[in-house]
């Protein structure tokens, strides 16, 4: 099939040089020297692709880009852009421009660069095939109007092989996000892999050898050939998760990996070719990290072709009733727990709680919530007594304040919160028989004597609040 681009640029030599380089290719080309002879020319030519140069005379790039793009939706766009027209060309890709070249133009770069845009050609139209059948492979809840952006942005980017950089707090669904965008790439659907390396829990003289692999003796420990992740991610999706906790001379060879598509082992100088999608997540704000010197500016360029921003839980409430439903039924479901019904109280109670741990806090609290409550349903009580009055700083005041609660929620580790659950547990079966002890005791097949005893430990009153 031929190919044909469009080559945008008022600088003579630069159009020539492109052209030979393209057609050498054996790719078709027409040149313009300006924005307006570009849209004159692109709906005729219909090009596969186009380069556009930012800084042109008259109409600028960044204006063509628009134009180019309300004539045809569709249209692939990649920024050419001069010394220090970098940040406006990065602008472009977020503007929907498919990638940018730098001047002085490289002949690899260029070719790697048209080779990548053509591909993303042929598979945007098996998109709308793709969309449908791999809808119901990840399950985003929610209907807010903050999720629903999300999804739609999501759903716009996972087909394309646009590198992604997704933010958000702890717990808000940034890896879900991620699955999800592979899920909905044509790479998902050939077969190819979603690789995920955590960069915050690799110690950072590991972090290299994880990502791009080894050869034997190249450092203590390293006894024979390993791949990397870049090679175990040939051909699908490499998430690099906490990508700001990476150290910067990891930083360095991603971008190299980035940039060239190439990548070597740790004690090899042998160049590797891989083809991998990156998306890359964090919660840290890279801007200040860049800053604060640990993050490179030029990787931050390359990851955060479309950025997008996971809201945490409490910007979408509205989404709290849903989800509780959905971990409920899912718990039920999968792991085994005895099926219970939320009082539309509790649900109230729920969503009126902060969640500073976001959606995964929300579905501990549900599991805990499933095994703990003491009666057939999951009452405002037994939510009280997890996540406190529900005030919104609730699980996190002074411990009188929230009652038993705070601890269950807060509890670290499965000890405390083995502790917190029976405390939870034996207040709820005095208060069930009105604070009497030998009735309670016989419930919970307890010596009357032990439960005095945890009665005190515990500081249990009538009120629910230490004695
Ligand atoms: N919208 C959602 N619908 C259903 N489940 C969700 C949703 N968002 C998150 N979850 C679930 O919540 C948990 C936390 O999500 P995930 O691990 O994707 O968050 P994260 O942002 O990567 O967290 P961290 O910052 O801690 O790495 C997972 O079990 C995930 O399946
Ligand atoms: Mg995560």
């Amino acid at each position: 099939m031929s190919r044909r681009v469009l080559i945008v640029d008022d600088e003579k030599g630069i159009r020539e040089a492109l052209k030979q380089v393209l057609e050498y290719e054996e790719i078709e080309v027409q040149t313009c020297a300006s924005g307006h002879e570009a849209l004159r020319v692109y709906p005729e030519f219909r090009p596969h692709l186009v380069f556009l140069d930012v800084k042109m005379e008259g109409m600028d790039g960044l204006e063509a880009l628009k134009r180019l793009r309300e004539l045809d939706p569709r249209a692939q766009v990649v920024m050419i852009s001069g010394h220090g027209t970098i940040q406006t060309a990065v602008e472009a890709t977020q503007l929907g421009a498919y990638d940018f070249l730098e001047k002085p133009l490289d002949t690899d770069r260029i070719l790697l660069t048209l080779r990548n845009a053509l591909q993303h050609v042929v598979l945007v139209s098996e998109n709308v095939r793709l969309k449908g059948e791999v809808h119901a492979q990840y399950e985003i809840v929610g209907s807010s109007k903050a999720i629903r952006q999300v999804i739609g942005l999501l759903e716009k980017v996972g087909p394309t092989p646009a590198r992604v950089l997704i933010t958000g707090e702890n717990g808000t669904g940034k890896e879900l996000v991620a699955r999800a965008i592979h899920a909905l790439s044509p790479r998902a659907a050939g077969g190819g892999p979603f690789v995920e390396v955590n960069c915050a829990a690799i110690p950072s003289e590991l972090i290299e050898s994880e990502l791009f692999g080894h050869v034997k003796g190249s450092f203590t420990g390293a006894f024979a050939d390993r791949a990397g992740k870049f090679e175990l991610a040939d051909g699908g999706t490499l998430f690099l998760d906490e990508v700001g906790d990476m150290s910067l001379s990891a930083q360095a060879k991603v971008l190299r990996a980035l940039q060239e598509g190439v990548i070597s082992r740790v004690g090899s100088a042998k160049p590797l070719t891989v083809d991998v999608r990156v998306i890359a997540a964090t919660n840290k704000q890279l801007e200040q990290e860049i800053r604060e010197g640990r993050f490179r500016e030029d990787l931050l360029y390359r990851l955060n072709v479309v950025p997008i921003e996971v809201p945490p839980l409490r910007e979408r409430r509205g989404d709290i009733a849903q989800l509780v439903a959905h971990f409920a039924a899912e718990l039920t479901r999968r792991g085994g727990l005895p099926p219970k019904e939320l009082d539309p109280a509790a649900v109230q109670r729920l969503t009126a709680h902060d969640w500073p741990g976001n959606i995964r806090e929300l579905k501990n609290a549900v599991e805990r919530l499933l095994i703990l409550a003491a009666g057939p349903k999951v009452t405002e009580a037994d939510v009280l007594r997890l996540v406190g009055t529900g005030d919104g700083g609730v699980g996190r005041g002074p411990a009188g304040a929230g009652g038993e609660g705070a601890t269950w929620l807060r509890a670290g580790t499965f000890e405390e919160f083995k502790q917190a659950a029976e405390r939870a547990f034996l207040l709820a079966k005095l208060q069930e028989h009105d604070w009497n002890v030998s009735e309670t005791a016989r419930t919970v097949q307890m010596p009357r004597s032990n439960l005095y005893k945890k009665i005190e430990r515990y500081g249990l009153t009538r009120e629910g609040g230490p004695s």
